[in-house]
């Protein structure tokens, strides 16, 4: 369901995760938030019904000591330094999937920047008709709403920029993150994160893009079916502890942000500088299959449109789409 704008509770938490170990006093947030001593330690109460845990120590004060490990806007708003992207939220317990929800929403209007996140799916989407693995409870589902001011020719440069943000925010979080072309987020060789771009459009004009983005946050070996297990991980495998997926879930959509704004003001040199930092396809040998060919070469660059340069021995082949397989390294 949608959130409304920030409650009381709301703003004594966010004051509270503000202040990150600190602690603040219960003046300093009465002040602040012009209510009584009395509402606040009402808001304190309500916050533990919820699942925080909140000390309270006489004469210093509150300190937020832990966050429910959910995925609705009170875990959620509190934590987005976001302009546009997380504004409104539609958070749900199960979905079929949040990209056809955001699609939807979309279609009835929805502004540039709707987030709808799911704690699990029924029917999670992946690229070329696969199957998007969604166990409750355990990763982040999460589509965007964007109105971009582009000719639909360049949408599929958004893919790119989604790429970027979850490889930063991963890498922000302690994993050594790089992108397969066009989008795979992968670690070690293996999957953490995907994402699904669909858009709507008249022929010069994007009505809508909807950035699906799904990423093994806190998922663990025997939560992958037994054929992926060799080729998907999530950041908890990596780094051997569970990660908070709400601070995690703040972190993707923050840094979304930021290079949307990066391709909405300087267009995508500065997309595509960054996309090849990050890469872990160019100068590997690869086969791509796309449109039922199989092109087998050193993946070279990509160019100004995100397509991949792929040098055969007869010719260079530009590549829009295809599902790219790496050989061994060069
Ligand atoms: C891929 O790598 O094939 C893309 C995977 C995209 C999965 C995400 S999960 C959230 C959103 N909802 C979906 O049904 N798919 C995307």
């Amino acid at each position: 369901m949608a959130s409304d704008p920030s409650s009381s509770e709301e703003l004594v938490l966010s004051f509270l995760a503000e202040a990150g170990d600190e602690f603040v006093s219960g003046e300093a947030i009465s002040d602040k938030l012009g209510l009584t001593r009395a509402a606040v330690w009402k808001h304190v109460e309500a916050l533990r019904a919820h699942g925080y845990r909140i000390d309270a120590v006489p004469a210093r004060g509150y300190r937020l000591a832990g966050i429910p490990d959910r995925l609705t806007a009170l875990e959620l708003r509190p934590l987005l330094n976001t302009h546009d992207l997380g504004q409104v939220l539609h958070t749900y317990e199960e979905l079929g999937s949040t990209s056809d929800r955001a699609k939807e929403l979309a279609d009835e209007g929805a502004a540039h920047g709707e987030v709808v996140v799911a704690e699990t799916q029924t029917a999670g989407r992946g690229r070329r008709g696969r199957t998007w693995i969604s166990p409750p409870r355990r990763n982040l589902y999460f589509s965007v709403v964007l109105r971009p001011d582009l000719p639909p020719a360049r949408a599929a440069e958004l893919t790119l920029v989604a790429s970027l943000a979850i490889c930063d925010a991963l890498r922000q979080a302690g994993v050594d993150a790089g992108i397969k072309w066009p989008n795979d987020v992968l670690v070690g060789g293996k999957k953490i994160a995907g994402i699904l771009t669909e858009l709507a459009a008249e022929p010069d004009r994007v009505h809508w893009v909807v950035v699906g983005v799904g990423v093994n946050v806190n998922a663990r070996v025997e939560d992958f079916p037994a054929e992926l297990r060799e080729e998907a991980t999530s950041v908890a495998i990596e780094r051997h502890e569970p990660a908070p997926r709400a601070l995690f879930a703040a972190a993707c959509l923050t840094a979304l942000e930021g290079w949307i704004d990066v391709h909405a003001e300087q267009g995508f040199a500065p997309i595509r500088n960054a996309w090849r930092e990050r890469s872990v396809t160019l100068g590997r040998q690869v086969l791509v299959r796309s449109d039922g060919r199989e092109i087998a070469g050193v993946a070279e660059d990509i160019d100004e449109q995100g397509a991949l340069l792929v040098r055969t021995p007869e010719r260079v082949e530009r590549i829009l789409a295809g599902d790219v397989h790496l050989l061994r390294p060069r």
